[in-house]
């Protein structure tokens, strides 16, 4: 499926059919990237402030194989990095060898230093240009002293993200700056992954993933998203450069800093700019959902099947909008399961058997399961509930309907269903609930899989 984000779902008009199937989905769980769902209050209490390495930590096991090859790239900024990086540095990042954290500040986070990309912006776009007012100030005060309140806004208001948030407009400059700084870090390194403060990454799968690719080939591996008529690899949901493709995309942007400059004002999401860099540069993009997505692990939707993709069967090797406590529980279950010599690989099939199934119930009040099919009064020649539907007709109704999985009943008593069991997210208002018979009697009819359902470019 070509998975749009919220942030990008409002453009459904300039998309063009190519991108059409399923983003509708994704419109209406209001969730938003790293950069842009930021904390409400600015000040963090001293408590909460984590140190990423702690004396009393054990030492690292031996490297993944594969491991020492690859750069993590981890993009942040002054308004988040305190309250979304220390988890990192405790769980994913802990024995990653080589990685880099990017960011519009140059600071220590919990024991690591974060790099300053935006020092690479043309100095006179970063006096003339408004994006760049949060960065000045935090420079000119020495850090987060120059924030102030509206710094921490997190408010969508427009139909292209967050133009209220100084955080969100800032970085779309990263992105390209980034590439340059990763490329100077590590300039040998097979591959670099870049992923967002938020985002979830599951090693073993990773690894598993890149293993029989070349990184000698121009590689672009993420997931597809379209904004008018462009096709990039979305920010927040993590994706993979080879050695060859940043070596190419780097002699390609390198005397032409200007003109994406330019390129870059004018747009407002900093992976579409990059996407279109990239698309330019000549590297085409392997469409990678579902390993990579944009939803977090309670959003993940084992049964789905689109573009023709297992997804049952695939290992998921990322989740984004992942908060810190999201990030400790995976990191915790992502521990004990390849633990296991038996478990190669984390499938969709097995985070929902392990992960997801265990967490629901009949029903759960004040919930969102996410279950957004409107009724079709001539669905099988059944008819919907009336509105408002209680949750016991709302019930009814989907156990009538073949593959109905689970319904949501909003606080206008209207009966929406879908097939796909999602565990959700806490909503005030909403009920939810699973038909868990029809759910396990599916998994069961799923089955497990021999061979692992993997993209390849
Ligand atoms: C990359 O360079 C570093 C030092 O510059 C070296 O230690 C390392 O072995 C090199 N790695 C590869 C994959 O060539
Ligand atoms: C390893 O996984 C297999 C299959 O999932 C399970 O039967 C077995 O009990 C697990 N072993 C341990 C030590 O957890």
């Amino acid at each position: 499926m070509l998975s749009l984000p919220a942030r990008y779902g409002r453009l459904g008009a300039l998309i063009t059919p190519v991108a059409l199937i399923v983003f509708m989905i994704h419109f209406l769980s209001a969730n938003f990237g790293s950069e842009d769902s930021l904390t409400g209050s600015g000040a963090i209490p001293e408590a909460e402030l984590d140190a990423g390495t702690s004396p009393h930590e054990p030492p690292c096991p031996p490297p993944l194989p594969g491991i020492e090859d690859i750069l993590v790239v981890v993009k942040t900024g002054i308004t988040e990095a305190q309250e979304k990086v220390p988890v990192h540095l405790r769980t994913t990042l802990r024995c990653i060898p080589h990685r880099l954290i990017v960011s519009d500040y140059e600071e220590e986070i919990a024991g690591e230093r974060t790099h300053d990309v935006l020092r690479r912006v043309d100095p006179e776009l970063r006096e003339t240009n408004k994006d760049f007012a949060l960065y000045n100030r935090a420079q000119t005060h020495g850090g987060r002293s120059g924030l102030i309140s509206q710094d921490m806004n997190k408010v969508a208001n427009g139909a292209t993200g967050m133009s209220g948030n100084p955080g969100w407009k800032l970085d779309k400059w990263k992105f390209l700056p980034m590439i340059h700084e990763a490329a100077e870090f590590r300039p040998n390194a097979s591959w670099y992954v870049f992923l967002e403060a938020d985002t979830y990454p599951i090693w073993r799968n990773l690894l598993a993933w890149l293993e029989p690719m070349d990184p000698e080939q121009a590689l672009y591996l993420g997931n597809q998203m379209q904004i008018e008529g462009i096709i990039f690899a979305h920010g927040g949901s993590g994706f993979v450069l080879s050695q060859a493709a940043m070596r190419q995309l780097v002699d390609f942007h390198a005397p032409r800093q200007d003109e994406w400059d330019r390129f870059t004002e004018a747009q407002w999401a900093g992976d579409c700019v990059l996407g279109e860099v990239i698309n330019k540069a000549g590297i085409p993009l392997t469409w990678s959902w579902p390993h990579v997505t944009t939803g977090s692990l309670w959003e993940a939707d084992a049964f789905s099947h689109h573009y023709q993709r297992n997804v049952w069967c695939s290992p998921a090797v990322t989740f984004h909008h992942m908060n810190p406590t999201d990030i400790e529980r995976m990191w915790e279950f992502d521990q004990e399961w390849f633990a296991n010599q038996t478990h190669p690989h984390l499938l969709y099939s097995d985070v929902f058997r392990n992960l997801i199934r265990p967490s629901l119930n009949f029903h759960r009040d004040n919930w969102d399961n996410l279950a957004d099919d409107k009724p079709s009064p001539g669905d099988h020649g059944i008819s919907p509930p009336a509105i408002p539907a209680s949750p016991s007709d709302c019930e009814e109704y989907c156990a009538s309907l073949p593959n109905c999985m689970q319904y949501r009943v909003d606080d206008r008593g209207r009966c929406t269903t879908s097939k796909s069991p999602i565990r959700g997210v806490p909503k005030s208002g909403l009920r939810s609930g699973w038909l868990l018979d029809k759910v396990d009697a599916h998994v069961e009819e799923l089955g497990y899989c021999d061979i692992p359902a993997w993209v390849m470019p």
